[in-house]
Protein backbone atom coordinates (compact mmCIF):
# COMPACT_ATOMS: atom_id res chain seq x y z
CA UNK A 1 0.00 0.00 0.00
CA UNK A 2 1.16 3.36 -0.82
CA UNK A 3 2.26 5.85 1.82
CA UNK A 4 -0.49 8.53 1.52
CA UNK A 5 -3.22 5.40 1.50
CA UNK A 6 -1.82 4.17 4.72
CA UNK A 7 -1.33 7.46 6.50
CA UNK A 8 -5.39 7.83 5.42
CA UNK A 9 -6.03 4.61 6.77
CA UNK A 10 -4.42 5.32 10.14
CA UNK A 11 -6.61 8.58 10.26
CA UNK A 12 -9.27 6.49 8.93
CA UNK A 13 -12.19 4.57 10.39
CA UNK A 14 -11.29 1.13 10.84
CA UNK A 15 -7.72 1.23 11.54
CA UNK A 16 -6.41 -0.64 14.62
CA UNK A 17 -2.52 0.04 16.06
CA UNK A 18 -1.23 -3.31 15.83
CA UNK A 19 -1.81 -4.19 12.35
CA UNK A 20 -0.08 -1.00 11.18
CA UNK A 21 3.70 -1.20 10.33
CA UNK A 22 5.47 1.73 10.73
CA UNK A 23 6.42 2.08 7.16
CA UNK A 24 3.52 4.03 6.85
CA UNK A 25 5.32 7.05 7.79
CA UNK A 26 8.44 6.66 5.51
CA UNK A 27 10.11 4.14 7.91
CA UNK A 28 10.56 1.16 5.95
CA UNK A 29 12.21 -2.08 7.28
CA UNK A 30 11.20 -0.58 11.09
CA UNK A 31 9.05 -1.80 13.89
CA UNK A 32 8.61 -0.36 16.92
CA UNK A 33 9.62 -2.90 18.88
CA UNK A 34 9.41 -0.52 22.54
CA UNK A 35 6.10 -1.91 24.39
CA UNK A 36 7.38 0.39 27.05
CA UNK A 37 8.40 4.06 27.58
CA UNK A 38 10.56 4.58 30.88
CA UNK A 39 13.51 6.71 29.98
CA UNK A 40 15.35 8.18 27.28
CA UNK A 41 18.52 6.79 27.95
CA UNK A 42 18.61 3.96 25.16
CA UNK A 43 16.14 5.66 23.00
CA UNK A 44 17.74 5.27 19.77
CA UNK A 45 17.79 8.81 16.84
CA UNK A 46 15.46 6.14 14.52
CA UNK A 47 12.87 5.68 17.49
CA UNK A 48 13.11 9.83 18.15
CA UNK A 49 12.34 10.37 14.74
CA UNK A 50 9.67 8.03 14.54
CA UNK A 51 8.01 9.54 17.78
CA UNK A 52 8.29 13.01 15.90
CA UNK A 53 6.65 11.52 12.45
CA UNK A 54 4.10 10.19 14.10
CA UNK A 55 3.21 13.31 16.46
CA UNK A 56 3.34 15.48 13.01
CA UNK A 57 0.48 13.22 11.93
CA UNK A 58 -1.32 13.40 14.85
CA UNK A 59 -1.25 17.11 15.19
CA UNK A 60 -2.69 17.10 11.66
CA UNK A 61 -5.61 15.29 13.21
CA UNK A 62 -5.81 17.62 15.96
CA UNK A 63 -5.89 20.86 13.32
CA UNK A 64 -9.08 18.91 12.02
CA UNK A 65 -12.34 20.27 12.97
CA UNK A 66 -13.30 17.08 13.89
CA UNK A 67 -10.33 16.24 16.09
CA UNK A 68 -11.15 12.13 16.84
CA UNK A 69 -9.60 9.23 14.97
CA UNK A 70 -10.59 5.40 16.10
CA UNK A 71 -6.85 4.24 16.22
CA UNK A 72 -7.33 2.67 19.75
CA UNK A 73 -10.47 1.81 19.71
CA UNK A 74 -11.58 -0.90 22.23
CA UNK A 75 -8.44 -0.24 24.34
CA UNK A 76 -8.52 0.80 27.65
CA UNK A 77 -5.76 3.42 29.09
CA UNK A 78 -5.26 4.25 32.63
CA UNK A 79 -4.05 7.30 34.10
CA UNK A 80 -1.96 6.35 37.39
CA UNK A 81 -0.90 9.39 38.57
CA UNK A 82 0.03 8.97 42.80
CA UNK A 83 1.54 12.56 42.36
CA UNK A 84 -0.61 15.99 41.05
CA UNK A 85 -0.35 17.05 38.05
CA UNK A 86 -1.87 18.87 35.47
CA UNK A 87 -0.75 18.90 32.16
CA UNK A 88 0.82 15.73 31.98
CA UNK A 89 -2.42 13.66 33.63
CA UNK A 90 -4.72 15.92 31.36
CA UNK A 91 -2.82 15.59 28.01
CA UNK A 92 -2.34 11.95 28.25
CA UNK A 93 -6.53 11.59 29.24
CA UNK A 94 -7.34 13.94 26.17
CA UNK A 95 -4.87 12.24 23.84
CA UNK A 96 -6.37 8.88 24.67
CA UNK A 97 -10.16 10.33 24.24
CA UNK A 98 -8.72 11.82 20.62
CA UNK A 99 -7.86 8.35 19.73
CA UNK A 100 -11.11 6.78 20.90
CA UNK A 101 -9.65 4.68 23.43
CA UNK A 102 -11.27 4.28 27.10
CA UNK A 103 -9.48 5.95 29.52
CA UNK A 104 -9.42 5.45 33.53
CA UNK A 105 -8.09 8.02 35.73
CA UNK A 106 -7.28 6.89 39.25
CA UNK A 107 -7.12 9.56 41.63
CA UNK A 108 -4.94 8.61 45.06
CA UNK A 109 -6.95 10.69 47.50
CA UNK A 110 -10.04 8.43 46.78
CA UNK A 111 -8.65 4.93 46.20
CA UNK A 112 -8.10 2.39 48.26
CA UNK A 113 -4.37 3.27 49.11
CA UNK A 114 -5.70 4.86 51.99
CA UNK A 115 -6.99 1.18 53.14
CA UNK A 116 -3.45 0.07 52.75
CA UNK A 117 -3.64 -1.52 49.40
CA UNK A 118 -0.54 -1.72 47.75
CA UNK A 119 0.61 0.29 44.54
CA UNK A 120 1.29 -3.32 42.16
CA UNK A 121 -1.70 -4.72 43.89
CA UNK A 122 -3.51 -1.27 42.52
CA UNK A 123 -2.17 -1.65 39.13
CA UNK A 124 -3.25 -5.72 38.75
CA UNK A 125 -6.52 -4.21 40.03
CA UNK A 126 -6.51 -1.83 36.24
CA UNK A 127 -4.78 -4.88 35.14
CA UNK A 128 -7.83 -6.91 35.70
CA UNK A 129 -9.90 -4.44 34.56
CA UNK A 130 -8.57 -4.62 30.99
CA UNK A 131 -5.94 -2.05 31.09
CA UNK A 132 -3.79 -2.20 27.92
CA UNK A 133 -1.52 1.09 28.82
CA UNK A 134 -1.15 2.46 32.04
CA UNK A 135 0.71 5.99 32.26
CA UNK A 136 2.28 6.12 35.51
CA UNK A 137 3.62 8.81 37.77
CA UNK A 138 4.92 8.92 41.41
CA UNK A 139 7.13 10.84 43.50
CA UNK A 140 9.82 8.06 44.09
CA UNK A 141 12.17 7.17 40.76
CA UNK A 142 11.60 3.35 39.76
CA UNK A 143 7.74 2.90 40.53
CA UNK A 144 7.17 2.76 36.63
CA UNK A 145 9.72 0.39 36.18
CA UNK A 146 8.90 -1.68 38.86
CA UNK A 147 4.75 -1.79 37.45
CA UNK A 148 6.70 -3.18 33.89
CA UNK A 149 9.08 -5.51 35.63
CA UNK A 150 5.35 -6.97 37.32
CA UNK A 151 3.48 -7.00 34.12
CA UNK A 152 6.08 -8.43 32.07
CA UNK A 153 6.61 -11.19 34.69
CA UNK A 154 3.14 -11.66 34.20
CA UNK A 155 3.39 -12.37 30.53
CA UNK A 156 0.36 -9.86 29.98
CA UNK A 157 0.67 -7.50 26.74
CA UNK A 158 0.58 -3.69 28.43
CA UNK A 159 2.43 -1.38 28.13
CA UNK A 160 3.72 0.88 31.31
CA UNK A 161 4.80 4.82 29.97
CA UNK A 162 6.52 6.97 32.98
CA UNK A 163 4.83 10.21 33.26
CA UNK A 164 7.75 11.49 35.67
CA UNK A 165 8.54 8.94 38.15
CA UNK A 166 10.57 10.98 41.39
CA UNK A 167 13.58 12.92 40.19
CA UNK A 168 14.74 9.94 37.27
CA UNK A 169 12.65 10.88 34.33
CA UNK A 170 9.85 12.63 32.48
CA UNK A 171 10.54 10.77 28.98
CA UNK A 172 7.25 11.95 27.46
CA UNK A 173 7.85 15.68 28.62
CA UNK A 174 11.46 15.60 26.68
CA UNK A 175 10.11 14.22 23.74
CA UNK A 176 7.10 17.06 23.41
CA UNK A 177 10.03 19.62 24.07
CA UNK A 178 11.85 18.33 20.93
CA UNK A 179 8.79 18.11 19.02
CA UNK A 180 8.05 21.65 20.07
CA UNK A 181 11.78 22.82 19.32
CA UNK A 182 12.00 20.63 16.09
CA UNK A 183 8.90 21.92 14.35
CA UNK A 184 9.79 25.50 14.96
CA UNK A 185 12.97 25.30 12.83
CA UNK A 186 10.84 22.43 10.41
CA UNK A 187 7.25 22.46 10.85
CA UNK A 188 6.58 19.88 7.97
CA UNK A 189 9.77 17.67 8.63
CA UNK A 190 10.95 17.80 12.59
CA UNK A 191 13.42 15.13 13.01
CA UNK A 192 16.28 15.29 15.61
CA UNK A 193 19.23 15.92 12.95
CA UNK A 194 17.86 19.44 12.53
CA UNK A 195 19.39 19.93 16.15
CA UNK A 196 22.98 19.24 15.43
CA UNK A 197 24.85 21.97 16.46
CA UNK A 198 22.15 24.45 18.43
CA UNK A 199 22.99 25.63 21.75
CA UNK A 200 20.65 24.51 24.30
CA UNK A 201 20.69 26.11 27.99
CA UNK A 202 18.96 24.36 30.38
CA UNK A 203 18.60 25.97 33.72
CA UNK A 204 18.13 25.94 37.31
CA UNK A 205 16.86 23.29 39.83
CA UNK A 206 18.95 20.70 37.57
CA UNK A 207 19.64 18.06 40.48
CA UNK A 208 15.84 17.49 41.30
CA UNK A 209 14.78 17.56 37.42
CA UNK A 210 13.34 14.52 36.25
CA UNK A 211 12.50 16.49 33.29
CA UNK A 212 16.28 17.96 32.67
CA UNK A 213 17.42 14.39 32.82
CA UNK A 214 15.42 13.23 29.91
CA UNK A 215 16.37 16.52 27.78
CA UNK A 216 19.65 15.55 28.57
CA UNK A 217 19.58 12.52 26.64
CA UNK A 218 16.82 13.52 23.72
CA UNK A 219 18.92 16.82 22.85
CA UNK A 220 22.66 15.39 23.25
CA UNK A 221 21.17 12.71 21.14
CA UNK A 222 20.50 15.15 18.50
CA UNK A 223 23.89 16.84 18.34
CA UNK A 224 23.07 19.59 20.19
CA UNK A 225 25.26 21.23 22.70
CA UNK A 226 23.60 21.17 26.29
CA UNK A 227 24.81 23.57 28.36
CA UNK A 228 23.49 23.21 32.10
CA UNK A 229 23.50 26.15 34.29
CA UNK A 230 23.15 26.48 38.14
CA UNK A 231 23.92 27.19 41.59
CA UNK A 232 26.46 24.71 42.82
CA UNK A 233 23.75 23.26 45.19
CA UNK A 234 21.45 22.79 42.41
CA UNK A 235 24.04 21.25 39.68
CA UNK A 236 26.26 19.05 41.35
CA UNK A 237 29.69 18.44 39.48
CA UNK A 238 28.63 14.68 39.50
CA UNK A 239 26.20 15.53 36.80
CA UNK A 240 29.45 16.17 34.58
CA UNK A 241 29.16 11.93 34.27
CA UNK A 242 25.78 12.10 34.18
CA UNK A 243 25.54 10.46 30.96
CA UNK A 244 28.04 7.94 31.00
CA UNK A 245 27.41 6.34 34.71
CA UNK A 246 23.66 6.98 33.82
CA UNK A 247 23.76 5.13 30.76
CA UNK A 248 25.06 2.15 32.65
CA UNK A 249 22.94 2.27 35.16
CA UNK A 250 19.88 2.41 32.52
CA UNK A 251 20.85 -0.93 30.93
CA UNK A 252 20.38 -2.19 34.53
CA UNK A 253 16.71 -1.17 34.57
CA UNK A 254 16.26 -4.16 31.87
CA UNK A 255 13.82 -2.57 29.94
CA UNK A 256 12.49 -1.52 27.31
CA UNK A 257 13.53 -2.57 23.69
CA UNK A 258 17.65 -2.04 23.05
CA UNK A 259 18.24 -1.76 19.28
CA UNK A 260 21.51 -1.44 17.29
CA UNK A 261 20.84 2.00 14.97
CA UNK A 262 22.29 1.42 11.26
CA UNK A 263 21.35 4.88 11.70
CA UNK A 264 24.05 5.88 14.00
CA UNK A 265 26.35 8.34 12.34
CA UNK A 266 23.65 9.72 9.75
CA UNK A 267 23.30 12.70 11.77
CA UNK A 268 26.69 14.12 11.32
CA UNK A 269 30.24 15.47 12.65
CA UNK A 270 30.90 16.90 15.93
CA UNK A 271 31.33 20.45 16.21
CA UNK A 272 34.43 22.34 17.78
CA UNK A 273 34.62 22.22 21.42
CA UNK A 274 33.42 25.71 23.33
CA UNK A 275 36.29 26.94 25.63
CA UNK A 276 34.67 26.64 28.72
CA UNK A 277 33.59 22.87 28.73
CA UNK A 278 34.02 21.41 31.96
CA UNK A 279 36.16 17.75 32.43
CA UNK A 280 34.86 14.41 31.36
CA UNK A 281 31.93 16.45 29.49
CA UNK A 282 32.01 14.71 26.17
CA UNK A 283 31.34 10.98 26.30
CA UNK A 284 30.86 8.98 23.62
CA UNK A 285 28.06 6.26 24.14
CA UNK A 286 27.03 3.52 22.86
CA UNK A 287 23.80 4.71 21.58
CA UNK A 288 24.90 7.27 19.10
CA UNK A 289 28.16 7.54 17.23
CA UNK A 290 28.18 11.37 17.98
CA UNK A 291 30.05 12.15 21.27
CA UNK A 292 27.16 13.36 23.43
CA UNK A 293 28.21 17.17 23.92
CA UNK A 294 27.14 18.17 27.84
CA UNK A 295 28.33 21.49 29.79
CA UNK A 296 27.89 22.43 33.23
CA UNK A 297 28.26 26.14 34.14
CA UNK A 298 27.81 27.52 38.03
CA UNK A 299 26.88 31.06 36.49
CA UNK A 300 24.42 31.60 34.06
CA UNK A 301 25.69 33.63 31.42
CA UNK A 302 28.23 30.77 29.59
CA UNK A 303 25.63 29.15 29.71
CA UNK A 304 23.06 31.57 27.61
CA UNK A 305 25.80 33.30 25.55
CA UNK A 306 24.71 32.79 21.86
CA UNK A 307 21.72 29.96 22.81
CA UNK A 308 19.56 29.27 20.62
CA UNK A 309 17.14 27.59 23.11
CA UNK A 310 16.47 28.59 26.66
CA UNK A 311 15.13 25.77 28.91
CA UNK A 312 14.27 27.33 32.50
CA UNK A 313 13.64 24.57 35.23
CA UNK A 314 10.69 25.39 38.20
CA UNK A 315 12.51 25.24 41.52
CA UNK A 316 11.06 22.48 43.04
CA UNK A 317 10.36 23.78 46.41
CA UNK A 318 8.81 20.39 47.83
CA UNK A 319 11.79 18.43 47.23
CA UNK A 320 14.34 21.33 48.80
CA UNK A 321 15.30 20.14 52.52
CA UNK A 322 18.12 21.52 52.52
CA UNK A 323 18.24 25.26 52.49
CA UNK A 324 19.87 25.05 49.52
CA UNK A 325 19.41 28.58 48.18
CA UNK A 326 19.87 32.13 50.29
CA UNK A 327 16.44 32.60 48.89
CA UNK A 328 14.42 33.04 45.34
CA UNK A 329 15.31 36.95 45.16
CA UNK A 330 18.56 36.28 45.23
CA UNK A 331 17.96 32.96 43.02
CA UNK A 332 16.27 35.19 40.44
CA UNK A 333 18.88 37.48 40.58
CA UNK A 334 21.54 35.57 39.56
CA UNK A 335 19.49 32.79 37.31
CA UNK A 336 16.25 33.97 36.33
CA UNK A 337 15.90 34.31 32.60
CA UNK A 338 14.75 38.27 32.07
CA UNK A 339 14.41 39.98 28.41
CA UNK A 340 17.63 41.56 29.36
CA UNK A 341 19.02 38.60 29.54
CA UNK A 342 18.12 37.11 26.46
CA UNK A 343 20.28 39.74 24.91
CA UNK A 344 23.28 37.44 25.38
CA UNK A 345 21.77 35.06 23.43
CA UNK A 346 20.72 34.73 19.53
CA UNK A 347 18.72 37.53 18.18
CA UNK A 348 15.48 34.30 17.75
CA UNK A 349 16.31 33.00 21.14
CA UNK A 350 13.10 30.57 21.99
CA UNK A 351 12.08 30.20 25.71
CA UNK A 352 10.82 26.78 27.41
CA UNK A 353 9.44 25.94 30.53
CA UNK A 354 8.09 22.48 31.37
CA UNK A 355 5.85 23.87 34.20
CA UNK A 356 4.33 24.56 36.57
CA UNK A 357 5.93 28.38 36.68
CA UNK A 358 7.31 30.31 39.84
CA UNK A 359 6.06 33.83 37.88
CA UNK A 360 9.20 36.17 38.49
CA UNK A 361 11.25 33.26 39.97
CA UNK A 362 12.61 31.09 37.63
CA UNK A 363 11.29 33.27 34.61
CA UNK A 364 10.21 36.99 34.35
CA UNK A 365 6.61 37.45 34.26
CA UNK A 366 6.38 39.02 31.44
CA UNK A 367 8.58 37.09 29.27
CA UNK A 368 6.70 34.24 30.08
CA UNK A 369 3.89 35.68 28.36
CA UNK A 370 5.64 36.80 25.44
CA UNK A 371 4.78 34.96 22.51
CA UNK A 372 7.41 36.52 20.62
CA UNK A 373 10.16 34.37 22.95
CA UNK A 374 7.82 32.22 25.22
CA UNK A 375 7.25 28.55 23.42
CA UNK A 376 5.62 27.88 26.82
CA UNK A 377 2.43 27.48 25.68
CA UNK A 378 3.27 25.96 22.39
CA UNK A 379 5.19 23.00 24.25
CA UNK A 380 1.46 22.28 25.95
CA UNK A 381 0.22 22.45 22.58
CA UNK A 382 2.91 19.88 21.49
CA UNK A 383 2.37 17.92 24.33
CA UNK A 384 -1.43 16.25 23.14
CA UNK A 385 0.21 15.45 19.74
CA UNK A 386 3.07 13.69 21.12
CA UNK A 387 1.37 11.81 23.80
CA UNK A 388 -1.12 10.37 21.00
CA UNK A 389 1.76 9.53 19.22
CA UNK A 390 3.44 7.70 21.93
CA UNK A 391 -0.17 5.69 23.09
CA UNK A 392 -0.50 4.64 19.52
CA UNK A 393 2.98 3.62 18.76
CA UNK A 394 3.31 1.02 22.57
CA UNK A 395 -0.24 -0.12 21.34
CA UNK A 396 1.67 -0.99 17.88
CA UNK A 397 4.55 -1.98 19.19
CA UNK A 398 3.54 -4.64 21.79
CA UNK A 399 4.67 -7.78 20.15
N1 LIG B 1 5.43 19.43 33.08
C1 LIG B 1 4.69 18.66 33.91
O1 LIG B 1 4.98 17.49 34.15
O2 LIG B 1 3.63 19.32 34.42
P1 LIG B 1 2.52 18.65 35.38
O3 LIG B 1 3.19 18.35 36.69
O4 LIG B 1 1.43 19.68 35.49
O5 LIG B 1 2.05 17.39 34.73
Amino acid sequence: MQSSENRSVLMGQFMYAESVPLSIFGMANTTWTRRHILSLADFTPLEYDTVLQTATSFREVLSRRTKKVPTLQGQVVTNLFFEPSTRTRSSFELAAKRLSADILNFAPGTSSLSKGETILDTAKTYLAMGTDLMVIRHREAGVPQAIAREMDRLGVRVGVLNAGDGQHEHPSQALLDLFTICTLIDPDDPRLALLKDKKIAIVGDILHSRVARSNIWSLTASGAEVHLAGPPTLLPKLFEEFVGRQEAGARDWGLGARKEEEERGKIGERSQEPEFKTQNSELRTQNSLLPRKLFLHWSLEPAIKDADFVMTLRLQKERMTNHLLPSLREYHQQFGITRDRLKLCKPDVKVLHPGPVNRGVEISSDLMDDPQFSLISQQVTSGVAVRMALLYLMCSGKG
